[in-house]
């Protein structure tokens, strides 16, 4: 049994906690104090199944004695080192392993600590590259409509979610967005990728005869975007972004902090829809969640391009004081090792047909109004009360969590990531519970 005693010496008011409704969570808190495999374990001794792999990072399930041998080795040898003008070997190791599984042409690996540290890299790297080449007037980003970014000041602004906007004032400028690709109306219930919506990446061209392809730097989007509730691209749209973009010289950045790492079934997003990006940003999986630790991929045109003048140059003025961390290095590596001998990602891909029919299961499921999927991943997006957006889905989350089910609420939709070690036993499971409270719900 987890050590709960802590529960009566803290006072729950100093910690201002994090996309937390902090007055509505301190009156009626759920607690986590253990996590092992598929399972968190509460202050109350209750089992929950976790529905969202921690926060879609947890993909070998939790507490992986591999993983957490090697970051407590890690940190007996040398807890910290520094980045700048200096190197430790397992960065460099993590970098080589990491280009081995990065679709095509993306062969340099630049770390970073969390997804949004990762997209303002990405979107500074694609600044510095075009001006190495003597187009520094390419300064605009397009992102997309319910796109997430993280919350820098860059991603919050390439971003494409109202909430996160509004309470900030100006953002970065200079920024423009697709429209997203969600339809009801074309693509409810669609199995895997809609078939319908391919037209919606023209909207780049429009853009493009709108501010001149010269002001241009990159076009950054999640190849499926997670946070905003699971919309799959459709078929062909990721190609169609990638053909734009070649043509005009603008660079594709896929923002691939939840798509990495097997969820689609594949080891990146860009695998599994077959188009290749210039830049690619990872996190959460890359080290199971067990340190944070984000990076970058790029092609070495890009590398290539800022590797200029005298060599005693530093050649990007950017990183972090955490960047190549031993200990996420460490547990990075344990963690790609990890995904590879259990075939994970394959895993997640045979799994796929199963978890499939299991969420289009709930389909007649009373407010039901679109299920989506792709790989280990499923949106359920129930209907708005009236007046009350978001209210049914935040009662069906607290409602599933006493029930045993955590899953991440986004909106009126049902987030669902499992870690990809799920049984199909479980999977019946999640959906059974899943199925009788949102029967239950007003
Ligand atoms: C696609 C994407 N990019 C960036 C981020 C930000 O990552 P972090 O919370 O580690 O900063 C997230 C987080 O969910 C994400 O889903």
């Amino acid at each position: 049994m987890p050590d709960t005693t802590y529960r009566t010496t803290n006072d729950l008011q100093s910690y201002w906690m994090p996309f937390t409704a902090n007055r509505q969570f301190k009156e009626t808190p759920r607690m986590l104090v253990g996590a092992k495999g598929m399972y968190y374990t509460t202050d109350e001794g209750q089992e929950v199944l976790d529905g969202v792999s921690g926060m879609w990072c947890v993909n070998a399930g939790h507490g992986r004695e591999s993983i957490t041998e090697a970051i407590r080795a890690q940190a007996g040898q040398m807890d910290y080192a520094t980045a700048f003008q200096m190197g430790h070997p397992l960065a460099f190791e993590l970098a080589s392993r990491l280009t081995t599984l990065l679709p095509g042409a993306l062969d340099h690996v630049f770390f970073a600590n969390s997804g949004s540290e990762a997209v303002d890299t990405a979107l500074k790297i694609a600044l510095a590259y075009h001006r190495a080449r003597g187009e520094g007037t390419r300064t605009r980003f397009i992102g997309r409509e319910r796109g997430y970014h993280g919350v820098g000041f860059g991603g919050t602004a390439v971003g494409g979610i109202v909430n996160n906007r509004k309470q900030f004032g100006n953002m970065l400028g200079g920024v423009d967005h697709l429209p997203h690709t969600h339809n009801l109306e074309q693509n409810a219930f669609s199995r895997g990728q809609p078939t319908w919506g391919v037209e919606l990446a023209d909207d780049l061209e429009k853009l493009v005869a709108l501010h001149d392809a010269s002001t241009i730097a990159a076009v950054i989007v999640e190849p499926m975007a997670g946070s905003t509730g699971v919309l799959v691209p459709p078929v062909g749209y990721l190609d169609r972004l990638r053909d734009i973009c070649t043509r005009h010289g603008i660079l594709l950045i896929f923002d691939e902090v939840i798509t990495g790492f097997g969820r689609t079934g594949a080891s990146f997003g860009a695998e599994r829809f077959g188009v290749q990006p210039d830049m690619m940003t990872m996190a959460k999986g890359l080290t199971n969640g067990a340190v944070p630790m984000s990076a970058i991929g790029t092609t070495g045109t890009i590398y290539d391009a800022l590797m200029e003048g005298p060599p005693g140059m530093i050649e990007l003025f950017h990183g972090y004081t955490y960047s190549a961390h031993p200990l996420a290095c460490a547990a990075a590596l344990a963690s790609l090792e990890l995904y590879e001998s259990e075939r994970l990602f394959d895993r997640a891909a045979e799994l796929a047909p199963y978890w499939e029919d299991a969420v289009h299961g709930l389909k007649d499921c009373k407010n039901v109004i679109d299920i989506r999927n792709i790989g280990l991943v499923a949106g359920i997006e129930l209907a708005p009360r009236d007046g009350a957006p978001a209210a049914r889905g935040y009662d069906c989350f607290v409602r599933c969590f006493a029930e045993g089910l955590l899953f991440r609420q986004t909106g009126d939709t049902i987030a669902l990531a499992p870690p990809l070690i799920i049984e199909k036993g479980e999977i019946d499971r999640l959906i059974e519970t899943l199925g009788n409270v949102i029967n239950g719900l007003d």
